[in-house]
């Protein structure tokens, strides 16, 4: 299980105040260090915390693997492609959202998706689809000939936040562990993310068919009080605790 640890929000709080501290690349080395198997950030169009520069610089400084978040934008894949991460997700965006809201919401015949696919994947870079964990969306991502997805827990970690609905969450959990078999099944890679923190990361890091995760807000949240190294070391420890009970 690949733990990717998404930088995004050193960068918010950069960007708070406009200036060059905290640094993500330094950021980045810290989680490495901590043992991150990779480092993901989120090139926004609206730039409102990773900016083209952090990008380019993170690309020759990151010692594991970065995994660029972007939307199916023709400038900012473009910008991949010259900078060829290790992967890029490709995710939905909308601008006036506060974070990644939902899946793709995949179709086959998608022109501007198709379009980045290819253009990314001709540039040598792994693509992954941010889907919700539904079948018929799964099967469509086949289609689309990527090599992996990255399921959408964000159901999951909402429900886990409701202690009384603990209904809910074991319903949005199994559909995560039906997605993740599905894929698996039909050859895709299997990755999870949005929402996971120290409380709820380990029901789906125990899921076998997936092969990383991807945190952010919620280690660079506890960093303020842990620091950013002992913020990683303890999620990467739930991670595999909860891999090799
Ligand atoms: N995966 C994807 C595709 C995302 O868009 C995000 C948020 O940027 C994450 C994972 C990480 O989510 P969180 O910050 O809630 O851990």
């Amino acid at each position: 299980m690949r733990l990717y640890v998404n930088i995004d929000h050193v960068a918010t709080l950069r960007e708070a105040r406009k200036t060059d501290e905290p640094d993500a690349v330094q950021a980045a080395a810290a989680c490495e260090r901590a043992g991150a198997d990779g480092i993901t950030v989120h090139l926004r169009e609206d730039r409102r915390h990773i900016q083209d520069a952090d990008v380019k610089a993170l690309a020759g400084r990151v010692r594991t693997v970065l995994n660029l978040e972007l939307g199916a934008n023709d400038e900012i894949v473009r910008l991949a492609t010259r900078v060829q991460p290790f992967q890029a997700t490709l995710v939905p965006e909308k601008r006036q959202e506060i974070t990644t809201e939902g899946g793709l919401a995949l179709r086959k015949t998608d022109r501007r998706l198709q379009h980045a696919i290819a253009r990314l994947t001709k540039a040598g870079i792994r693509v992954s689809l941010f889907i919700d964990p539904s079948l018929k969306t799964i099967d469509v991502a086949r289609e689309l000939g990527v090599p992996a997805i990255e399921l959408h827990t964000g159901a999951y970690a909402t429900a886990s936040k409701e202690r009384s609905n603990e209904r809910r969450r074991a319903k949005a959990l199994n559909a995560l562990r039906e997605a993740a078999t599905h894929a698996r099944h039909i050859g895709l890679a299997v990755h999870a993310g949005h929402g996971l923190t120290y409380h709820n990361v380990q029901p789906v890091a125990a899921i076998p068919e997936i092969e990383e995760l991807n945190i952010g807000h919620s280690i660079v949240s506890n960093a303020v009080f842990w620091g950013l190294e002992e913020a990683v070391r303890r999620m990467k420890t739930l991670v595999n605790a909860a891999r090799n009970p």
